[in-house]
């Protein structure tokens, strides 16, 4: 798909809830509390949440916004993000496109799904069609885009090694001096970009870096995490490698790795692993080496578990948590030397 689209212009639009109604009805809510929409249960108000059920949703909606100069944030499975006390000034744009097509004509066998699919569900669902390949995937809790944009992993496995394609929609404003004294338009294309044009790395991708490069400088992001910017990428779905296994060798395997999780992950409400493992380490064996465990902020705390899982018992803002991040970072600096980076994103006004 390649269109030329209109631009309204360069200025931003604010949310008029009254036309977002008539346009999107229900699926638009204006004023809406992020916090049950994350696994952490932590988040200001939004200004306007707009839910895509689709990709077909998701492609108009996007168009849509991108058309009307109307600032948005993607939010997917909520579970890797800690969304700020403040919330988010504009539109979120909650992504519950849930597709999922297995096929099992091919070999390897594949199953393409739209980015707002569980992607543990994905790989559990595969088990039971004796299809494998996702086993390490069975216990993460976010989406499939946001899995894509992380590159997502546990027990050795990540997305890198299973994605074949990511259905990619792709925003270019065109060049200024191209038309005669035209405005300029806009080019919205729906491409396929392959694991290489993703630039994946450990708990990261090519967009992924854009996003966080953008949240630092403050200026375009890709996608859109800073606020009163428009991504000019949006993930639509991805179609994943899978192998053909035993429905009982899968799902003992699935087993195993629960098993594995509930012994050494709190069960609580978190943001899973708060830092990325730096080289040659873990951040949970740092955190815990560093006297950190079951220290608490308000209603937040490092779990004695696990010193990689910031857990939420029951009212903890995003400052407390803040406060947790700031508290792990400086103590394992100055005790190991080591500088912890974020896993999770920062997400809303700050
Ligand atoms: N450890 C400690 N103290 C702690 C926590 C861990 O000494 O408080 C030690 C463990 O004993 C173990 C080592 O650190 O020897 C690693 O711990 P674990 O096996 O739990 O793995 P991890 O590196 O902490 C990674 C992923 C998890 C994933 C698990 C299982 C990262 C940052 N984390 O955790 O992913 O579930 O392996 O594969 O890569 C996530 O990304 O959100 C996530 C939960």
């Amino acid at each position: 798909m390649q269109m030329l689209n209109k631009r309204s212009s360069d200025k931003q639009k604010p949310i008029d809830a009254q036309e977002m109604h008539e346009k999107f009805g229900e699926q638009f809510q204006s004023s809406i509390s992020l916090a049950r929409f994350t696994s952490a249960r932590i988040g200001g108000v939004a200004d306007g949440l707009l839910t895509a059920n689709s990709v077909a949703d998701l492609v108009s909606m996007v168009t849509y916004l991108w058309e009307e100069g109307m600032p948005f944030i993607i939010l997917g499975g909520g579970s890797n993000v800690l969304v700020s006390d403040a919330g988010v000034r504009g539109l979120v744009l909650l992504n519950k496109a849930h597709e999922v097509k297995f096929d099992e004509g091919t070999d390897p066998p594949k199953v393409w799904a739209a980015s707002g699919a569980n992607f543990g569900l994905i790989a559990r669902q595969a088990g039971t069609r004796g299809l494998g390949g996702l086993e390490w995937a069975s216990g993460i809790p976010g989406t499939v885009g946001g899995a894509v944009i992380g590159n997502a992993g546990a027990h050795g496995g990540a997305v890198a090694e299973n994605l074949l394609v990511a259905e990619i929609l792709h925003r270019e404003i065109e060049d200024k001096t191209s038309k005669n004294g035209n405005p300029p338009g806009m080019l919205i294309r729906r491409e396929n970009w392959t694991n290489e044009q993703l630039g994946f790395s450990y708990r990261s991708s090519l967009i992924k870096e854009r996003v966080l490069e953008a949240g630092h400088t403050g200026e375009e992001t890709e996608s859109g995490r800073s606020q009163g910017k428009q991504p000019s990428i949006v993930i639509l779905a991805a179609k994943l490698q899978l192998a053909y296994s035993k429905r009982e060798t899968v799902e003992a395997l699935i087993e195993e790795y629960r098993s594995y999780r509930r012994k050494t992950q709190p069960a609580g409400a978190s943001m899973g692993s708060m830092f990325k493992n730096p080289p040659g380490g873990t951040a949970g064996r740092l955190i815990d080496e560093a006297g950190l465990k079951s220290i608490r902020v308000g209603d937040a705390a490092i779990s004695s578990m696990h010193g990689n899982f910031f857990i939420n018992y029951g009212n903890a803002t995003a400052a407390d948590v803040l406060d947790l991040i700031n508290l792990s970072k400086s103590v394992v600096a100055s005790k190991f030397g080591i500088d912890l980076e974020l896993e999770i994103e920062l997400i809303g006004a700050w």
